[in-house]
This record gives structure tokens, sequence and C-alpha cells, in this order.
């Protein structure tokens, strides 16, 4: 089912001008593990800035879902990942003494696993209720339960796409909500060139194995034949925009066969695949999206330095 999934993904990206691959195959076994590495790397203040938030300010977080005595609530998180931030809200809820659920999705089951297995052992005793597949689809099974729920949207998982897309994600998110949720939705801010470039363009150069597993993946998973020494990693930011994005770019002209789609590819010398966006935000740029869904910005809490917001957005 996935595979097919990837091929169609795969065929439909690299058929288009400019070529392009969904950022989500990053995820395989190798990607779950590359990304681990990433976010624990210097240059890579996203995790660490974030993950400040969630230490020192779990209370005031918790204290903003305005949880009624009694209360259940179901804690939903996108895109888990290994769930690092996240432990820390779950243990201020215990202490708390908040009834809760804790629900993560992701579509890597192997990220799912371990993140289970870990919450299991550390928080003994969690009701914790995992869901593996793409959160565009388990949106819709999200209304079912009639306890108010809090949506852990974080790691700026957003900036992975477009406003287009985004937009449509939180008028489709928001329509799976009822009155009274919450979306905990964590945005890196927009900052200068020095500060962002190096957290897509390490000096160990963890984000370009990264970048180039996807083609390792695609040798792997679909019979395909890319050289990894033709195609080089190419990430950029501008500032004025606000978005970083990341390129395979083939250093020559050469044909790619794809065994299990049945088809060749052609790169001219310097063409490139676009693989990621990671859209950074300031509060216009979030309001924009969000003024065109029935939600609204309650606050937002931000690191020392302000290098990333964790917003907290109303289904009213
Ligand atoms: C960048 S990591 C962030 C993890 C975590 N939220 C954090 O802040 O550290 C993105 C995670 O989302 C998952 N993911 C990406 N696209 C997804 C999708 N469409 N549906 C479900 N999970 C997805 C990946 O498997 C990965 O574990």
């Amino acid at each position: 089912m996935m595979i097919e999934q990837f091929k169609q993904d795969v065929l439909s990206g690299l058929s288009q001008t400019p070529k392009q691959i969904p950022s989500k195959y990053f995820y395989d076994k190798r990607g779950d593990e590359l990304f681990v590495e990433i976010m624990n790397m210097p240059e890579y203040y996203l995790t660490r800035s974030e993950m400040e938030i969630f230490q020192k300010q779990s209370r005031d977080i918790i204290s903003s879902f305005d949880v009624q005595k009694g209360e259940e609530i179901e804690v939903v998180e996108l895109g888990a990942g290994d769930g690092t931030k996240t432990i820390h809200l779950l243990y201020e809820l215990i202490r708390s003494r908040i009834t809760f659920k804790y629900i993560p999705i992701d579509i890597s089951s192997n990220a799912l696993d371990g993140l289970e297995h870990r919450m299991k052992e550390e928080i003994p005793g969690l009701a914790i209720d995992s869901l593996h597949g793409d959160y565009f689809q388990m949106l819709h099974d999200l209304k079912k339960s009639p306890n108010r729920k809090i949506i852990l949207f974080l790691g700026s998982s957003i900036g992975n796409m477009s406003d287009e897309e985004a937009t449509l994600f939180i008028a489709s998110l928001s329509k799976n909500l009822n009155k009274g949720d919450k979306i905990v939705l964590g945005v890196d801010l927009i900052k200068e060139k020095s500060v962002v470039l190096p957290a897509y363009d390490d000096a160990a150069g963890i984000t370009r194995d990264f970048n180039l597993n996807l083609l390792e993946r695609m040798n792997r998973e679909l019979g395909a034949d890319f050289d990894l020494d033709a195609f080089v990693h190419d990430p950029e930011y501008h500032e004025s925009e606000g978005i970083a994005k990341s390129f395979l770019k083939s250093t020559k002209k050469q044909v790619v066969a794809i065994k299990s789609i049945g088809k060749q590819f052609v790169f001219d010398e310097n063409e490139r695949i676009h693989t990621e966006i990671s859209r950074k935000y300031n509060d216009q740029i979030l309001g924009k999206i969000i003024d065109q869904s029935p939600l609204s910005v309650q606050q937002c809490f931000t690191d020392q330095k302000n290098w990333f917001g964790d917003y907290i957005i109303n289904r009213v």
C-alpha cells in the first residue's frame, strides 16, 4: 500500500519541472536515525529551542489548556517522532493530576514503536494509544471521542508545507476539532541567515546524508539506480522570503532508471530535485493561515532567544 503511494509520488514528482519529491519520504529507518542525529547537531537550534520551552514552560502551557476539574483530555500528537519534548508536557500533566490519554500518530512504524516503548518505560501506567499512518488520513478519525483534544504539532513540521498546503492543513484539522479543542503549534521563527542556513548545511554533513538517503531509499525500495556520487546536497535560505529549501543537485547530465516504475528520468547538469522546504514564521504569516479557519491564536510561548515559538490555538 505504502510502496504504491511512494511509486506514484516519485513518478509524479520526477515528471514535474522543477523535479520534486515529498519530504515525508525522508523518514525510513535510516532517515529516522539521521534525523535524531540532526536534532543533536550543534547547528540544529530548532529542537534545543523548543526543548527549552517544554522544559521551562510546560506548567504554563498546561494552564493555557484550561482543563476543568474531573475533565479527561486527549493529547494527540501529529508526527510524534521520538517525543523527547512531549515527555516534559506529559510529566507535568501527571504532576498536575490531569487525566489524559496520549495518542501519538506517525507515518514511521519504527519511530512509533520506539516512542511507545520508551514512553511506557519512562512513564509506567501511561495511557497511550499509538496510531500508525499519515496524519492527513488520520485526521478524520480524531473527532469521534467526546473528550476535549489537545493537538500537538511540534518541531516546525508545519514548516515543511507551502503556505497553501499549511492553510489547507489547518482548515482540514479545524474541521476535525470540536469547540474548546486546542492546538499547540511549534514553529521556527524568522531570523537571520547566519543562524538558519547552518541548520540545513552542517559541518559534519549529516543533513547532506539525510537528503541523499532519499536517493538510497529509492534505490533500495523502488529499484532505482541513482549514482550517489553524482548528486550533491544543495540548501538555500533567503531571510526576506523566510523559507529554507533543500535540493539534490545533479553534478552532470545523466539518466536514472527506476525499475519498479518502469521509467527513466533525464537530469541535466546542475538540475535539482526539490526535497524539502522549512518555512519560518512570524505572527503575520501565521495569522494569515489561521484567519482562514474557525481558529484563533490564544498566546505564544517562545524560548529565551526568541528563535522558536509554540502557539496555543483555539477552536472557537
Ligand atoms: C521532523 S520530525 C519531528 C518529530 C517531532 N514532532 C519533533 O518535534 O521532534 C517529523 C516526524 O513526522 C513524521 N511524519 C512526517 N510526515 C508525516 C505524515 N504525513 N504523517 C504522519 N507522520 C509524518 C515523521 O515520521 C517524523 O517522525
